[in-house]
């Protein structure tokens, strides 16, 4: 577990408090970079007959939903705040054949658990044991403050619930909400980034020019991820195609992000098929 939560943004995490109503686009995601055995997962995955999960119809995901606040109730959200949130979500899975739907919602505060440390501290493991509900099936998110700990959100890929059924799940700063305070990220969009790995998807910009990068073949290599909206930005001059800017899992704006690619969806389906059906 140690070496599976080392962080691809690591070089990242200083983030000062006072900063905090910009930080969400200057900091990354905390989706743990690859090991060599996620490596093994993903290569076996592609001799799974993608003609099967094609035939796979629509997908109802239960979502249960933990508020975590500080003693002051920085952090709470409405239930209708929430609801937003969910069709945020919605909309932006609405062409991939998956939908979320709120089974639960429950809020917990405690001032230390808010404002995490880390991903991975002592503190949060045992948190997100504690707080999590139903299966493989079932996404489990948590509102908390993460900037405190360096990051916007964090998630678990599918092929880890073997392994640590009770980490399973998706953590993510409770103000890059629809009409947070957040400049950058202010439309709800990063939790749409987030499910993506806990889905199975990779960033974009994963690997190198040459690689086969996030092993999806219709999203162009991208060696640097893309802060705010950049037109026509091209990291792989030598490689056909232009940056994903408008990928959901790209870190640009959340008005810039608007899309999964055929080749994206076809892989949290199969990823589905063989991690969490
Ligand atoms: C959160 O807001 C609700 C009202 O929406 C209130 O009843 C509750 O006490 C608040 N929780 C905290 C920790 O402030």
């Amino acid at each position: 577990m140690q070496v599976r939560l080392a962080f691809a943004v690591s070089a990242l995490v200083a983030a000062a408090p006072t900063l905090a109503a910009t930080l969400g686009g200057n900091l990354g995601c905390g989706a743990p970079s690859l090991t060599s055995e996620d490596h093994a997962e993903l290569q076996a995955l592609s001799m799974f007959p993608s003609a099967v999960e094609a035939e796979r119809g629509p997908v109802s995901i239960p979502v249960y939903w933990n508020t975590l606040t500080d003693n002051s109730g920085q952090g709470n959200l409405t239930a209708s705040q929430i609801q937003e949130w969910m069709s945020v979500v919605n909309k932006g899975y609405a062409k991939t054949g998956f939908s979320f739907r709120l089974a639960g919602t429950r809020y917990l505060q405690d001032s230390a658990q808010f404002n995490t440390k880390g991903v991975d501290t002592a503190a949060t493991v045992r948190l997100r044991d504690s707080l999590h509900v139903g299966n493989q099936r079932t996404l489990n998110i948590v509102t908390l403050n993460m900037l405190s700990a360096g990051y916007v959100g964090y998630a678990t890929y599918p092929w880890v619930y073997r392994s640590e059924p009770r980490q399973d799940g998706v953590l993510i700063h409770y103000d890059l909400r629809p009409g947070s305070t957040d400049p950058n990220n202010n439309l709800g969009h990063v939790l749409i980034h987030e499910i993506g790995h806990w889905l199975g998807l990779l960033h974009v910009f994963s690997g190198s020019c040459d690689g086969d990068g996030d092993g999806v073949a219709d999203t162009p290599p991208q060696k640097t991820l893309s802060r705010g909206c950049p037109t026509g930005k091209d990291s792989c001059p030598n490689r056909p195609g232009l940056d994903s800017i408008h990928n959901y899992l790209d870190y640009s704006d959340d008005v810039c992000l608007r899309e999964f690619t055929p080749g994206q969806v076809a892989r949290m389906k199969q990823f589905y098929g063989a991690y969490r059906a």
